[in-house]
């Protein structure tokens, strides 16, 4: 799969001319490092939100940390600190691995890195000022969004460059779905952030808004994610992609039928309701699509199926997959408008949005991470008790959360339809929202474990010999 792949422990493989190394192992690091810092700030900002919930919110009165600001910093820290960091860590190890070639430049790896974390920064401080813009997803302020286009433009060039350089190479899905996701991201931050905003403001606008903020789920998340899993999967198991056939339709049908998705988020709006037909109508064939994708992968575990227990990488990427399933499969069913009926503006749809955003790709974010923390460390995990804890806690956290909020979600729509007075449902909806904020702490607790045993794991005594495994393998061709 790759021309100029040598093993050479620690450094990565060496690129060939001027034996720069085919691998930045200090930015893939870095930006693991950045990815869970950022973690525990949109963590501690849920956590915190949550407790307004039962009128216990910790700091009531202090404009800067008033609530709202708060769940801004919580969402936007999951979006752009924690995942998006995350992903430039997988895909500054994959890309180069697939293509055989470096980043366009390492000095620009770094300015990106840097840049990207000041940006955080500001981001942060900018909605606890007050600053935040008034869109959907789209609240980073409004002076800080050019310095967004601009970075993630950058951080694009950089990656994109190996990929470029294969010329006339057939390319690994992994690559396929990369690159789509670099061409869709930029334009979609574009446009979810300038548009609604400046040209097309009321229904128009939140129909954009809409799109923005789907197809940041769908076009940037999601392609990267399952681009990192064809990586990932074959990578660890040592065995091909079970159908290449399979990751085609998975790969076009996304690009199809989920930018029509957008305005699902918006049904019985303003939005003429051809255009809210049309989205119910590709969410459910983006099902139909989604479960070729996981019949690939369930059939190329298929007879290994141990490695569940044994491998924790593997046993976070099928349980992000099985989430996967689930968030897809309730999409279909959730977007029909007699449901939506029940469950519009319930807590059914945070329930959802913390199943795909942290039990799906948290998920395989944590698998990452369990993999490759002890290369770029180049030392053995300290203990395995310890990745168990860290996989219990949070998972079961994130899973007691979704189906507390689930329920939830049911009894406010049943109670709001049977018209009973809103105190009601505010009374009944207090235990459900305490137990929120405990499995929260269950997924703090999860991620201090792995941040401590990441800690512990990087300052053991170096092992005298570093094995093939920790340097790693390529995925095997389809
Ligand atoms: C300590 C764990 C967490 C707690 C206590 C928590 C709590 C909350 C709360 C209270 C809200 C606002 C809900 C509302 O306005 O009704 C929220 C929204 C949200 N959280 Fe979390 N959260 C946690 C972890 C996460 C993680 C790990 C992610 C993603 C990686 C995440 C992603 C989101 C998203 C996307 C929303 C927006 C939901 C919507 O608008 O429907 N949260 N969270």
């Amino acid at each position: 799969m790759t021309n100029h792949v040598s093993t050479h422990p620690g450094s990565g493989a060496l690129s060939g001319a001027g034996e720069r190394p085919l691998v930045n192992l200090a930015l893939v690091k870095g930006h693991i490092v950045a990815s869970l810092v950022w973690f525990f700030v949109g963590l501690t900002g849920g956590l915190l939100f949550s407790m307004q919930f039962f009128r216990h919110y910790p700091f009531p009165g202090i404009e800067l940390l008033s609530p709202g600001r708060v769940r801004m910093v919580h969402t936007n820290m999951m979006a752009y600190g924690f995942i998006l960091n995350a992903f430039f860590a997988g895909m500054l190890w994959s890309i180069p691995r697939l293509t055989g070639f470096p980043i366009l430049s390492d000095k620009l790896g770094r300015l990106f890195f840097w840049g990207w974390q000041v940006i955080l920064a500001f981001v942060v401080g900018g909605i606890l000022t007050g600053h935040a813009q008034a869109v959907e997803w789209g609240e980073t302020p409004v002076f800080i969004d050019p310095f967004i286009s601009v970075w993630v433009l950058l951080g694009v060039v950089n990656l994109v460059a190996p990929i470029l350089k294969t010329r006339g190479r057939p390319l690994y899905v992994t690559l396929w779905y990369f690159s789509a996701s670099f061409v869709w991201t930029v334009l979609n931050y574009l446009m979810g952030n300038y548009i609604p905003q400046f040209f097309v403001p009321g229904a128009g606008g939140a129909a954009i808004a809409g799109l923005f903020i789907h197809d940041l789920v769908g076009l940037f998340v999601t392609p990267i994610g399952w681009g990192l899993m064809y990586y990932f999967v074959p990578s660890i198991l040592n065995r091909p992609i079970w159908s290449h056939a399979l990751s085609l339709v998975g790969f076009w049908g996304l690009a199809f039928f989920y930018p029509l998705n957008g305005v699902h988020h918006f049904l019985y709006s303003t939005i003429p309701m051809y255009v809210q037909y049309g989205a119910v109508v590709s969410t459910v064939a983006v099902e139909l699509v989604v479960t070729t994708v996981i019949v690939n992968f369930f059939m190329t575990l298929r007879g290994m199926g141990r490695t569940l227990v044994t491998s924790l990488p593997i046993r976070w990427f099928y349980t992000g997959m099985v989430a996967y399933f689930t968030t897809c499969l309730q999409c279909a069913v959730q977007v029909q408008l007699p449901v939506q009926q029940i469950i519009h503006f319930t807590d059914w749809v945070v329930a959802h949005a913390h199943l795909v955003m942290f039990a799906v790709f948290g998920s395989w974010i944590m698998g990452f991470f369990t993999e490759l923390w002890p290369r770029l460390v180049r030392r053995p995990w300290k203990s395995r008790a310890l990745l168990e804890w860290h996989y219990w806690l949070t998972t079961l956290g994130i899973w007691t959360m979704f189906l507390t909020l689930t329920a939830l979600g049911l009894q406010q729509g049943y109670l709001w339809r049977g018209l009973n007075p809103w105190e009601d449902m505010l009374r009944s909806s207090i235990p459900f929202w305490v137990f929120r904020t405990f499995t929260g702490v269950l997924i703090i607790a999860g991620t201090v474990v792995f941040a401590y045993h990441a800690w512990a794991t990087a300052r053991q005594p170096v092992p005298a010999a570093v094995t093939e495994r920790v340097e790693g393998a390529e995925p095997a061709a389809p």
